[in-house]
């Protein structure tokens, strides 16, 4: 599905990845992890085409297409989701509008109001999100909980192949970590979705359990395994690994 090779990115002329190899079939969960700074967003970001991030070398490949020449809209709209990919906050947007432009397009119909409320209705007891919620206007004043519980349920909308999480679990509490986590595990089971989870820390990986654990250093893959991997980063942090 995802094929990354010899990936190597800059920004500011600085070389930040230097030579990622990494592919992730159908309906695997993989795990990016390493120390602050190591290029994890780096590789989040260039994923989906952020103007900031240029690609110096090497290829991706997404369901048989080159992803850098899609602009990061058409990345989007060919299943690839990003949580923190759109404006945090948009005044005078409801959620509802929101999302149901979005949902209007990735499947190219026109749903009115009402046919949509239906859908989206479902998706929010899925989440667990009461109906008031999505009156409200796009990310205005919500707490960190709440933009996560926001994300989920645009990717529910969203329905991607791929869902690239980046610092999931950081700020979140139980609650939220588990709305998050449920998100991602039935659009796995209903949609056989593909998962990168971005963390630093271990806590997220009790609710989404990883197939393949990679560590990344300074901009280098250095290891992957299993979730044992996983479990030996919780003990001995990133140490072992040079930091
Ligand atoms: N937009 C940017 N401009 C300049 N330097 C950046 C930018 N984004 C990231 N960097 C640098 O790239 C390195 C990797 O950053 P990042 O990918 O955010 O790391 P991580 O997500 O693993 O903490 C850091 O040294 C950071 O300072
Ligand atoms: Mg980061």
């Amino acid at each position: 599905m995802l094929k990354i090779k010899q990936l190597k990115v800059n920004t500011d002329n600085k070389e930040i990845l230097k030579g990622i190899n990494l592919t992730i079939n159908k309906n695997e969960v993989h795990v990016l992890m390493g120390p602050n700074g190591s290029g994890k967003s780096t590789l989040a970001q260039t994923l989906m085409g952020h103007p900031n991030y240029h690609v110096t070398d090497g290829e991706i490949i997404f369901e048989d297409k080159n992803l850098l020449e899609l602009k990061s809209n058409e990345r989007a709209l060919s299943g690839l989701f990003l949580s923190f990919q759109y404006p945090s906050e948009v005044t005078g947007v409801s959620i509802t509008n929101f999302l149901r432009t979005i949902y209007n397009k990735k499947n190219a119909v026109k749903l009115s109001p009402i046919k949509f409320r239906e859908i989206l209705q479902e998706k929010m007891s899925i989440l667990g999100i009461s109906q008031d919620f999505t009156s409200r206007y796009l990310n205005e004043g919500f707490s960190g909980g709440e933009k996560k519980k926001m994300e989920m349920l645009q990717m529910l909308i969203m329905e991607p192949k791929l869902a690239i999480l980046d610092e999931l679990d950081s700020g979140l509490d139980i609650d939220a970590l588990k709305t998050v986590s449920e998100a991602v595990n039935y659009l796995r089971t209903t949609t056989n979705m593909s998962v990168l989870v971005i963390t630093h820390y271990t806590r997220i990986l009790n609710y989404i359990i990883p197939d393949f654990v990679h560590v990344i250093k300074d901009g280098v893959l250095v290891k992957s395994g299993g979730k044992e991997l996983a479990d030996e980063l919780e003990q001995q942090g990133y140490a072992p690994f040079g930091e």
